[in-house]
């Protein structure tokens, strides 16, 4: 029904948790038999599964547990992951040129990012294996999401995190849930390759080099398709970095297609940050990809060297799709917008409404088009960020006021609305 494969070579693996081919290095992945899948069932399944109350049926993963590996019952943890809304961006659509937009808001998650939908399956598979320890490399939101999970299910959770530029916010949240942390001399990519080197037989290694987190991750497709009738956007547009994300959506809209639960997939377009770009120019210049030393104010996706490049590049290569760089600037005021519409993120989150300008701008994606930004984050997961875009706008936007003057100012606030 669904077997584990090489993503390179295509040979097959009977174990189940290889994480890299015996034969050429490359990282596994699963194939869900499409054509023994009735999309009618699975439809059903999942319109009585949201009416239930236990957590399994109301995650927005598991209630899609037909098309995901098999893992025992009793194994799996869940904290309702993944049922994440979509919700329209009047304002986002202005700023970008498009007639209408929605957001996939990820960072409506339990740990307020898309990390949990691909974490639900991986824990849960370590745990029925047994797996004591959980270790990732993480800009901070992968190791929330692994702290959580962890402590949910008893285990240990050990992350690595580069030892400068990553959200405090999200340190602490990690230590919250009872992670160790340690930080090492260099970035991410430095921090990847060292958990890549442990041996995932004594430890469960759960970034997104763990084929069961893209199964976990794919299902933000159906969840998306779901809330639109099953009916595919023109355009889905998501920020890049390790490319765990964008392989796992193209992914899951290309099983929707085969199986049926859909009649097109939509195009991807993954948008980098301009100093964090190896995809983005390895796409324009439709080269292999070559790592960079990595620099952006977005530190989610300060990563030059994604793990899973191969896999993005066919699958949005699959879509017809596109990748693109857009500035940290345009990155900022992307977010600000956002958060007029009453939505907010953090700023890796943005540089999907920042791509998408750029996309409406060169021509590429119409002004009529049908269009889903995805965030992947909270508002609330970089406030340092937030706090320091508005601390050097306050001097034109927000004035300082005393209480006797709150009236005033309020006059003042009614008089430029009017
Ligand atoms: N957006 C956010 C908020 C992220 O945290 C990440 C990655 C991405 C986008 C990029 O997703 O890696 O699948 O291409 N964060 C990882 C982490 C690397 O450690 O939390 P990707």
């Amino acid at each position: 029904m669904i077997a584990l494969s090489c993503s390179a070579c295509g040979a097959e693996s009977p174990d189940r948790d290889l994480l890299a081919c015996a034969g050429c290095g490359d990282l596994m992945t699963f194939t869900l038999d499409t054509a023994a899948v009735d999309a009618h069932v699975i439809e059903e399944k999942a319109r009585m599964r949201r009416s239930l109350t236990n957590a399994l049926d109301r995650s927005g993963v598991w209630r899609y547990r037909e098309l995901l590996p098999p893992i025992a019952d009793d194994a799996i943890t869940t904290l309702r992951e993944g049922d994440v809304p979509l919700y329209d961006g009047p304002r986002g659509a202005a700023f970008a040129g498009v007639d209408r937009l929605a957001y996939l808001h990820q960072g409506m998650n339990p740990t307020a990012s898309f990390k949990d939908a691909g974490m639900t399956v991986a824990i849960s598979r370590a745990r029925e294996n047994g797996a004591r320890v959980a270790v990732c490399a993480s800009t901070g939101n992968t190791a929330a999401s692994m702290a959580a999970y962890a402590a949910r299910a008893g285990m240990t959770a050990v992350v690595i995190v580069p030892v400068d530029g990553i959200s405090p916010a999200k340190v602490a949240q990690t230590l919250d849930y009872g992670a160790h942390v340690v930080a090492v001399e260099g970035d991410f990519d430095d921090a990847l390759r060292a958990v890549r080197a442990l041996d995932p037989k004594t430890v469960a290694v759960v970034n997104s080099v763990n084929p069961y987190r893209i199964e976990g991750q794919k299902t933000a497709a159906f969840v998306l398709l779901e809330q639109r009738g099953w009916k595919a956007p023109d355009w889905v547009v998501l920020p890049g970095g390790n490319l765990g994300n964008a392989s796992a959506l193209g992914k899951g809209f290309r099983e929707a297609r085969a199986i049926g639960l859909t009649t097109h997939a939509p195009r991807l377009a993954v948008v980098q940050a301009r100093g964090a770009a190896p995809f983005a120019l390895a796409w324009r210049d439709n080269r292999d990809l070559r790592p960079v030393r990595a620099q952006t104010d977005a530190s989610a996706i300060r990563i030059g060297a994604p793990a899973s490049w191969k896999k993005a590049r066919a699958e949005v290569r699959a879509s017809g799709g596109t990748a693109l760089a857009v500035s940290d600037a345009e990155i900022a005021d992307a977010r600000a917008v956002i958060g007029r519409d009453g939505v907010g993120c953090e700023p890796a989150s943005a540089a999907s409404l920042a791509g998408l300008r750029a996309l409406v701008a060169n021509g590429t994606v119409a002004r009529d088009a049908d269009v889903v930004c995805v965030l992947t984050g909270h508002v609330l997961k970089d406030t340092a960020y937030a706090a320091a875009y508005h601390a050097s706008a306050a001097a034109n936007a927000n004035a300082v006021v005393r209480d006797v003057e709150i009236g005033d100012y309020l006059n003042l606030v009614l008089l430029s609305r009017a």
